[in-house]
């Protein structure tokens, strides 16, 4: 597997290339960030993976600082997963001066993740985009865990005539359920066994709906209200249209469930996708 630092010496590398999968990261691997690099390998035969953790999307309460940092480590994982190239562009490389044009996302961006960290899509479509822009690549993964994310990337890359697939990826669950994230290293013992909560109370919104039950407000609140008996501290269980993540209109039958919740002071999210026949 190839370690490439520069733009340049990118550029350079991939000149010869066809076909080309991305696979965007902040580096802290695990088998998550991995199934994404299979699926990519499905797609192309060259799969580059970026790891950069991407200040811009960091507001000031979030530890920017102290985002884990494994890359001898996150190397290892991903020559394993049968990665082609490793892009880990230093700081100056990716924003030799202060970055001083965004990409500014719609509305949608200021729902949801967007309220409680505001800025942060802003941050993730410049770092995307321009990672885009360096690797050129005919295919990107993006997971599930972060709908978001991926429902934004996607808008963008149409918005703005990208020639790239956008392909997602399910969320990679531990055996208990809990999505797998790099946050979860922050959780104490106590913490990681009452984690699993968030995913089980996402589930049993989805049992009920797919019972027929479509008093969407009320199971978000109680959702919610669980939760918080639990000791976590509840941003939004909410319900949403998987289009534009909008609230479900009546007979709506693509549904999914969004959550964020903070245990102790690690943040998780999590969604369930619903889908009524
Ligand atoms: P990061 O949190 O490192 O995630 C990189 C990719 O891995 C994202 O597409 C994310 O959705 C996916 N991912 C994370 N956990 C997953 C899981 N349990 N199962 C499946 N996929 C999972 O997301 C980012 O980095 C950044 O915002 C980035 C897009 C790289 C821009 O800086």
């Amino acid at each position: 597997m190839e370690v490439i630092r520069t733009i340049s010496d990118l550029r350079r590398r991939l000149s010869t290339e066809n076909e080309t999968c991305c696979v965007p990261t902040m580096g802290n691997i695990h088998d998550g960030h991995l199934s994404l690099v299979k699926i990519g390998k499905e797609r192309a035969p060259t799969v580059i993976t970026t790891i950069f953790v991407n200040r811009l999307q960091f507001s000031q309460s979030d530890d920017f600082a102290h985002y884990p940092r494994t890359f001898d480590d996150d190397c290892e994982k991903l020559a394993v997963a049968g990665n082609d190239i490793v892009f880990c562009p230093d700081e100056d490389q990716m924003y030799p001066e202060p970055q001083l044009f965004f990409i500014d996302p719609p509305k949608v961006a200021k729902r949801l993740e967007g309220r409680f960290r505001p800025g942060h899509f802003r941050g993730v479509c410049t770092v995307v985009t321009k990672l885009f822009n360096v690797v050129q690549p005919q295919h990107a993964v993006f997971g599930k865990k972060d709908y978001q994310q991926l429902a934004i990337i996607r808008e963008l890359t149409e918005q703005l005539a990208l020639p790239i697939n956008i392909v997602s990826a399910e969320t990679v669950r531990a055996e208990d359920g809990l999505a797998l994230s790099s946050r979860n290293r922050f959780l104490t013992e106590t913490e990681r066994s009452e984690a699993p909560r968030l995913r089980d109370t996402m589930n049993k919104i989805k049992t009920a709906i797919l019972d027929g039950d479509r008093k969407y407000v009320a199971m978000e609140y109680a959702a919610g209200a669980s939760l918080a008996r639990y000791g976590w501290n509840v941003d939004y269980v909410v319900i949403r249209a998987q289009k534009g993540l909008r609230r479900p209109t009546e007979g709506e039958s693509k549904l999914v469930v969004l959550g964020a919740a903070t245990l102790g002071s690690t943040r998780l999210i999590d969604n369930l996708e619903i889908n009524v026949e």
